[in-house]
């Protein structure tokens, strides 16, 4: 079996989770749970990000020690998971033992190999966004960008990484692997960020100023600067389990691409004598009116408001319909509505209810072989049905291979459309009014198509909605085999299967409140 270890980035606890936080353990999970159908040996990996300033700013501003801090904002993330579905293997948190141990490894490892040097430094850093700065932060009129939060300048030692050595390195490795970040316009923007030189990275806190952090190994004064200690979590968490590392991807969104993920981790990486990561996906930005969401700016949803209002499947439906893996998505709940409605409520639910009432009006609940013969012009729109799935079929894998899962939904929509077009064409509610052999034989053949192309439907969308599609296989009386592209054939499978009368799937939801 194939090895693919996939993780999210870990979250800052500090702050409750958002929508963008759930749409990277989605989006992470959609991924994990395709190549689990696909055969590979699966870890999927997410967690948190416990140390910094940001962390420690918000403990205090509680007025409770940072690891109880902790405690109860992990609590938050770590239960939001199984809310939303997600089927990680495991869940690190950067405060667990097993993390800070390999942290002060890697450092210790490459202290001693001369990688890690100590300095003086005077520099403007920005808290929020816990950094030096330097000049070129700054705007054309000399002030510091909003983003960056209060500027203080400070002198002080610090250890540093030897970062710029590697940059040759580092350019011919993204020379050599084009494909190393998806989408492929954000390694262009890796490669240009390259042309400028790099400065060796600060990787060290005074504890004076930062008390909450990872110890350096060979300097009891100091705690590790936090991008340095949260990368190796991809690392730490597996370190001890044979064949996971290096990860197959690393799920992140595009503003901490650069320079930590695509810049920063492979040197460390490098650095250390460990494999390099097959790949990085940044995702976009769920925005709201054009604004990125954040806990910063307050414009944040909770996603547990969604779920609780729509239910899980038509929350992860929507993020991975609406987004195209790498672009950015304005979230509306009109959008949603639209959506919800159309696509899950009349277009599946629809189908899921015509396919167990007629069936269990017209065959007593089993469901009938199909009697087509591909030679009876009376047949074409089964074949035509059957083309259509097969057109789809083919593009499946591919699709889902490229993160295109927007488009493999909307593709799978427009397959269901067609098959309740075909119903309504075929209608199945006149031929069972008539005594006519050949009408009973195409209603028996109506029942059977429009079974099988609901069962096809949902095994294409089953890793981006698995509640929802285990409930219409149950109620199908169907156990999907362990083989997801042999799920995938137009055939017989249903035949004889005992069907249940009805399923509420996405019922209507209260109309939107009028602002
Ligand atoms: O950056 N839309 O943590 P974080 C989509 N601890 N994704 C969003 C988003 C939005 N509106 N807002 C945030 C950190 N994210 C570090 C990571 S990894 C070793 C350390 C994504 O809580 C964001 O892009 O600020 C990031 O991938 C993740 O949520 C965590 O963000
Ligand atoms: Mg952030």
């Amino acid at each position: 079996m194939k090895s693919f270890y996939i993780t999210t980035a870990i979250d800052y606890v500090n702050g409750s989770p958002h929508l963008g936080h759930a749409y990277e353990k989605v989006l992470t999970d959609v991924i994990a749970r395709f190549r689990r159908q696909m055969g590979d040996q699966v870890h999927f990996l997410t967690g948190v990000d416990e140390h910094g300033q940001k962390v420690q700013a918000s403990a205090k501003k509680r007025g409770i020690p940072p690891q109880q801090f902790c405690d109860e904002v992990s609590a938050e993330f770590r239960a939001l998971l199984p809310k939303l579905n997600i089927s990680n293997d495991d869940f690190i948190r950067t405060t667990e033992v097993r993390h800070k141990k390999v942290v002060q490894a890697v450092l210790q490892q490459l202290f001693d190999k001369g990688e890690i040097y100590q300095a003086e430094y005077r520099g403007f850093y920005s808290t929020r966004q816990e950094q030096f700065l330097q000049d070129k932060d700054r705007l054309p009129d000399g002030s510091w960008p909003e983003i960056f939060g209060e500027v203080t300048e400070i002198v002080e030692s610090n250890y540093f990484f030897k970062l710029k050595q590697y940059q040759a390195w580092l350019v011919e490795f993204y020379e050599q692997n084009p494909n190393f970040i998806f989408p492929a316009f954000r390694q262009k923007q890796v490669v240009e960020f390259l042309k400028e030189p790099l400065n060796d990275l600060c990787i060290s806190r005074p504890r004076e100023r930062l008390e909450w952090g990872i110890e350096l190994p060979f300097d009891a004064d100091y705690v590790t600067y936090v991008w340095f200690d949260a990368l190796i979590n991809y690392y730490s968490a597996v370190a001890d389990l044979p064949g996971v590392w290096p990860a197959t991807y690393h799920v992140i969104g595009k503003d901490i691409l650069v320079p930590p993920h695509a810049v920063y981790w492979p040197i460390m990486l490098h650095a250390a004598g460990l494999a390099l990561p097959k790949g990085i996906i940044a995702h976009g930005w769920w925005l709201q009116r054009g604004a990125k969401m954040s806990k910063s700016t307050g414009n944040a949803l909770n996603p547990l408001d969604l779920v609780e209002e729509f239910g899980v499947d038509a929350f992860r439906y929507f993020l991975i319909r609406e987004m195209n893996v790498g672009q950015d998505s304005d979230f509306t709940r009109e959008q949603f509505l639209v959506r919800y409605n159309s696509e899950l409520a009349n277009n599946l639910g629809n189908l899921v209810n015509r396919t167990l009432n007629m069936t269990t009006r017209f065959a007593a609940g089993v469901l009938p072989a199909a009697e087509v013969d591909l030679r009876d012009s009376a047949n074409v729109d089964e074949l035509e049905l059957t083309v259509k799935w097969e057109m789809l079929r083919r593009d499946l894998v591919k699709m889902n291979e490229g993160f295109q899962f927007h488009y493999a939904l909307e593709r799978t929509m427009v397959f269901l459309t067609e098959t309740n077009a075909y119903i309504e064409k075929r209608a199945p509610w006149k031929l069972g009014k008539s005594t006519d052999p050949k009408d009973q034989s195409l209603l028996r053949t109506s029942l059977a198509t429009m079974a099988e192309a609901l069962r096809l439907a949902v095994a294409a969308m089953q890793h981006i909605i698995p509640s929802t599609t285990e409930k219409i296989n149950a109620v199908l009386g169907y156990t999907p085999g362990p083989k997801w592209e042999s799920e995938l054939e137009w055939g017989t499978k249903l035949a004889g299967c005992k069907f249940a009368e009805a399923l509420v799937l996405f019922p209507r939801p209260a109309p939107p409140e009028k602002k």
